[in-house]
């Protein structure tokens, strides 16, 4: 199924040159962003927030004023059409009609998917449900390109909630795709890396390894990545309050780490890192969030600019076959085509939207 336009659902959809590419500009715009402020002068984005943000909707629409751009959209969809019962399909279908470019962030995973079959302009996907968030990503790798100088032969410990964290899913997708890259996933069993993630950085020739805490890790590592536990995404509190507390970085475990390791965080922080972290020089959250608006502006750009047209469903419908992940968009909006990609026996396949995997 193709679409005339260029959407960003997934970072794997494109070649590793097409990121370094948007990689390179984020870091020429972060010299000199004044060079850029009329680059999108007449065009309009639509931000549409299913889902709390602040980040990442306001970095979008802070991305596109500096370039002399427009803003609509929606932060609660208690205020739109959605609490009227309306489908992702019509509701995308209108503001794409209104707008140059469409931002998406939704509960359900596979939503921005969803919404790039029908809309009449670029779908860029900021966040779906559990799944993925391609444009933290970024952020993520214009951070490490400016602060560590490269991508490549790096130690990244990863901690936290990394089975409902849809910021460290699409960061190891890509970081995999680099040469050299080790990962430590730091987590209880209850919330370690999914399957399908382990299994994609292994075929990406990259190798990972897991620890139950953070100070056996910790010296080791070049970059931390710590991750908030995802309370919305629990099935009860009980579960969440089981989880919660498990891992605290503070000024006591930095002792143990590497002179030039850096902090990450995709942001918002709850307890899992102490205040008193913050004033240390290794601690680059705050300035990751202000990297996001770089990272934005070119992808915003480059989107604009190139107009290519995007392959939305590569896979096939197979009769009475559907999603098992109840979380997936394929079971809450019935009009989509039910579409899985297989290994090539046929036996295992992998829902286009969520990637859940399903024997069959
Ligand atoms: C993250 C998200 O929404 O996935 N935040 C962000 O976009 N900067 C992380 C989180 O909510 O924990």
């Amino acid at each position: 199924m193709k679409s005339e336009y260029q959407h960003l659902i997934d970072l794997s959809d494109y070649p590793v040159a097409w990121w370094n590419k948007l990689i390179d500009l984020g870091v020429r715009i972060w010299e000199d962003p004044a060079k850029y402020a009329h680059e999108c002068d007449g065009r309009i984005m639509a931000t549409l927030f299913y889902e709390p943000s602040t980040r990442t909707q306001m970095s979008f629409q802070t991305a596109m004023l500096r370039l002399g751009g427009r803003i609509i959209g929606f932060d609660n969809p208690a205020n739109s059409s959605v609490s009227k019962g309306e489908t992702i399909k019509d509701t995308t279908k209108i503001v794409s009609s209104y707008s140059d470019i469409l931002v998406i962030r939704h509960p359900v995973e596979g939503a921005a998917k969803a919404a790039s079959l029908t809309a009449d302009c670029p779908v860029i996907n900021a966040g779906d449900g559990g799944h993925l968030h391609p444009t933290q990503t970024l952020t993520d790798l214009l951070t490490l390109k400016i602060e560590k100088k490269t991508l490549s032969g790096l130690t990244i410990g990863l901690c936290g909630d990394l089975i409902n964290g849809r910021t460290v899913h699409s960061l190891c997708k890509a970081l995999s795709m680099f040469s050299g890259n080790k990962f430590i996933f730091i987590s209880t069993p209850e919330l370690s890396m999914p399957a399908y993630i382990k299994d994609i950085i292994k075929a990406n020739g990259s190798t990972y390894e897991e620890a139950n805490t953070l100070e056996e890790a910790i010296g080791r590592l070049d970059v931390l990545y710590m991750t908030r536990i995802q309370q919305e995404r629990f099935a009860s509190r009980e579960e969440y309050l089981a989880q919660k507390n498990t891992y605290v970085l503070d000024r006591k475990k930095m002792l143990l780490a590497k002179k030039d390791m850096i902090v990450l965080h995709p942001l918002p922080r709850v307890d899992e890192i102490t205040v008193d972290v913050d004033d240390d020089k290794r601690a680059m959250y705050f300035t990751q969030a202000k990297y996001g608006v770089f990272a934005r502006m070119a992808l915003i750009m480059t989107i604009l600019n190139e107009e290519k047209p995007s392959e939305t469903l590569k896979g096939k419908v197979y009769p009475g076959v559907r999603c098992g992940n109840p979380r997936c968009i394929t079971n809450h909006e019935e009009y989509l085509p039910k579409s899985f990609r297989s290994s090539g026996d046929e036996t295992l396949l992998e829902c286009e939207y969520c990637d859940e995997r399903k024997l069959v």
